[in-house]
């Protein structure tokens, strides 16, 4: 019960619209995007050959793994084609004093 933790990431004005940056958090590779005025936090490693995103095109609420091109809804993870199958973990995110913060 009760809210997970959320951990301190970065300053809010570090990520601009359009960017993202990959993090370890929590032992894992974790890869925040700020899309329009929004912000997601996903898993970094893709579900088809675990390849990082990072280097990724940024879209309109997706990620595109930059191996095979699989696109990863930033909200749901789900895997919008192929040649992933499966989605990505997602987490909570939120901004505290200008701060992003990440629930892991
Ligand atoms: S490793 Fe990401 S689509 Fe193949």
């Amino acid at each position: 019960m009760g809210d997970p933790t959320f951990l301190r990431i970065l300053p809010q004005s570090e990520l601009q619209t359009g960017e993202k940056r990959a993090v370890d958090v929590a032992g894992k590779s974790i890869l925040i995007c700020h899309v329009g005025d929004k912000l997601f936090a996903v898993s970094n490693i893709c579900s088809h050959a675990d390849e990082k995103l990072e280097c990724g095109r940024l879209g309109n609420g997706w990620i595109a793994c930059p191996i095979h091109g699989a696109r990863f809804d930033l909200a749901s993870g789900k895997a919008k084609n192929p040649p992933a199958k499966w989605p990505i973990a997602t987490y909570r995110i939120r901004v505290v004093d200008e701060w992003i913060e990440v629930a892991v």
